[in-house]
């Protein structure tokens, strides 16, 4: 048994990397690149700063890495405002630095997806200055949603329509017409009934393919196709249609024709190329598009809205792998990723305040931001704890498992960054109301004891918290009770037992403990509770979230047996 300590180094199988399947039980670690590894000093992090770094991501064991975006932008929204979808921002280095990290990725064994960002460009693209400069009724205006406002002199927007990010959905340009956008004012939506829209991001798919990406991760997947026929519906008539694949905004079952050009553009490279679908939709739509024919897999974001409650995570662990059933796709796990409060944090705050609808009424997690990170009062001792038992838990399940760079050092969210230094246009457009997602944007702590905890030689773009010294990787790295240990331990065991995608329950006698068992044997206990639990007579566990306390799993720890 270790709950670490056992050696980590995990050289993946070069044969791996053809396998046309990989993705389907892979662990995919997620860079946000601005804030992972800066090696120029300009206090952005970089591509070079991601290759400097490959040994820890080696070491760490993960199969792929999806790289946010990295293109240029003017970072309205934190690079999800993309200017040019076939191009390096220059302050994170050039399309020779990316062949550099694909081909080093590669030679780890390491494989690399990128995020498209096809909703919306940013309103710095090529397109949208020509969609500006060329007027009303122009074609360039034609690849993007354009009308004229309402009101006697056209002066109010054509609908009440609110973006996303709050406030409202449209933008007056200087000759008087409106442009839609779903999310910041930056963002203008694209309009996909235009073919040229559609030739152009095939054309961006095979650029990127044609590169050696291995996949890719598609941004707002289920918001590209909209009917916007006249009469427009207000605000309250739009909120109240069904969201049966009609709705004239989300989730439209036309959006399937782009994803199945795109998959004759992914199968048409051999291994064919992945791509899974951040799709924000009613569950029983997922499997659209988890299909092989479309998409082929998608994020399942239950996990980030779920208290640490056995009975929640059971219902959510069994209702997705029914939908993964039905796509034939596999299921994805995400606890943590760069829009939400980390699950250290979230798990040592009170559970959410929930709607009749079981959903949080509120950003868990928020209010606590609000209060600059004191109101109530966050136990992090416990939050950690519990995220190490549910991460524990999470890569014991079938499917694949996101991770989002920082949690394999067990990383709280920064409640401490001045207003005047906060990024996210969620803070902007909605003052005194969401705090945004910059806490867990923050710089990640490489080093205790260099400036900047290793992160560069400047100033990083977002500021650093003292305490980031006892959760840098470097702080972390010879301990074997850290986190960084955990995870490296997990990972290196969940590829020697990994089994089919399957898991059969086994009861527990506890309301507050959750027992599965994979194929091979491979068996995880959770206890969700406080109380500890007696573990089955002469049960030797591989791996623990938490030391045992003689025969019995403690409260609030996940503990893997090889075989049970
Ligand atoms: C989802 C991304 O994850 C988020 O960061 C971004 O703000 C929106 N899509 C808009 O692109």
């Amino acid at each position: 048994m270790t709950t670490a300590g056992t050696p980590a180094l995990q050289t993946a199988d070069p044969q791996q990397i053809e396998l046309p399947e990989w993705w389907r039980q892979a662990v995919v670690y997620q860079v946000y690149p601005r804030s992972f590894a800066d090696a120029d000093g300009d206090g952005i992090g970089d591509l070079p700063g991601i290759l400097s770094r490959i040994d820890h991501l080696r070491e760490l064991g993960v199969d792929a890495v999806w790289l946010s975006p990295f293109y240029p932008s003017e970072l309205a929204d934190g690079g999800y405002d993309v200017a040019d979808y076939r191009d390096v921002d220059p302050r994170l280095g050039t399309l020779e630095d990316f062949d550099r990290l694909v081909d080093a990725l590669h030679a780890a064994g390491i494989r690399i997806v990128v995020d498209i960002v096809p909703n919306h460009t940013s309103d710095q693209h090529a397109w949208f200055q020509e969609a500006l400069a060329a007027g009303r009724g122009s074609a360039a205006r034609e690849r993007y949603i354009f009308r004229d406002g309402t009101g006697p002199d056209g002066s109010e927007p054509p609908t009440d329509w609110v973006s996303v990010f709050g406030g409202p959905a449209w933008e007056r340009v200087a000759d008087g017409q409106w442009y839609f956008h779903n999310f910041a004012v930056e963002q203008p939506d694209l309009n996909w009934d235009n073919p040229e829209v559609r030739a152009d991001f095939v054309r961006t798919l095979r650029f990127w393919a044609d590169r050696g990406v291995d996949g890719f991760r598609i941004d707002v997947a289920h918001m590209l196709t909209k009917d916007l026929t006249e009469p427009l519906p207000s605000r309250a008539e739009l909120e109240s249609l069904p969201r049966d694949g009609h709705h004239p905004l989300i989730d439209r079952d036309d959006v399937h024709e782009v994803y199945a050009e795109w998959r004759a553009v992914f199968d048409s490279y051999d291994p064919p190329r992945a791509a899974v679908a951040e799709a924000w939709v009613d569950p029983a739509r997922i499997p659209l598009y988890a299909r092989a024919e479309s998409l082929g897999q998608a994020f399942n974001f239950d996990l980030l809205e779920a208290d640490f409650n056995a009975g929640q995570f059971s219902r959510i662990v069994g209702s997705n792998l029914l939908l993964a059933a039905e796509s034939g796709s596999s299921t994805t796990w995400v606890l943590s990723n760069h829009d939400v409060v980390r699950h250290a944090t979230r798990y040592g705050l009170p559970d959410a305040e929930r709607g009749e609808d079981g959903r949080p009424v509120r950003k868990h997690g928020n209010e606590w931001l609000l209060s600059g990170g004191t109101t109530p009062q966050l136990d992090r001792a416990r939050g950690l704890r519990r995220a190490r038992a549910a991460s524990l838990f999470v890569l014991g399940l079938p499917g694949s498992a996101y991770i989002y760079q920082g949690e394999e050092l067990g990383l709280h969210e920064v409640a401490e960054i001045p207003d005047a230094q906060r990024q996210d246009p969620t803070f902007f457009r909605s003052p005194g109301e969401d705090m945004g997602r910059d806490g867990c944007r923050v710089p990640l702590p490489w080093s205790a004891d260099e400036p900047f905890f290793g992160f560069g030689s400047g100033a990083p773009h977002l500021p650093q918290p003292s305490w980031f010294a006892e959760a840098s990787a470097s702080a972390q790295a010879g301990d074997p009770t850290s986190t960084l240990t955990l995870y490296r331990d997990a990972l290196a065991l969940r590829r020697r037992l990994q089994t089919a995608e399957t898991l059969e329950w086994i009861e527990t006698g506890r309301e507050d403990v959750l027992r599965f068992r994979r194929p091979s044997g491979w068996t995880v206990i959770t206890n969700f509770g406080t109380e500890p639990f007696d573990l089955p007579e002469g049960a030797a566990p591989v791996l623990t979230s938490a030391p045992l306390d003689g025969g019995r799993l403690p409260g609030e720890a996940t503990a893997w047996f090889d075989a049970l």
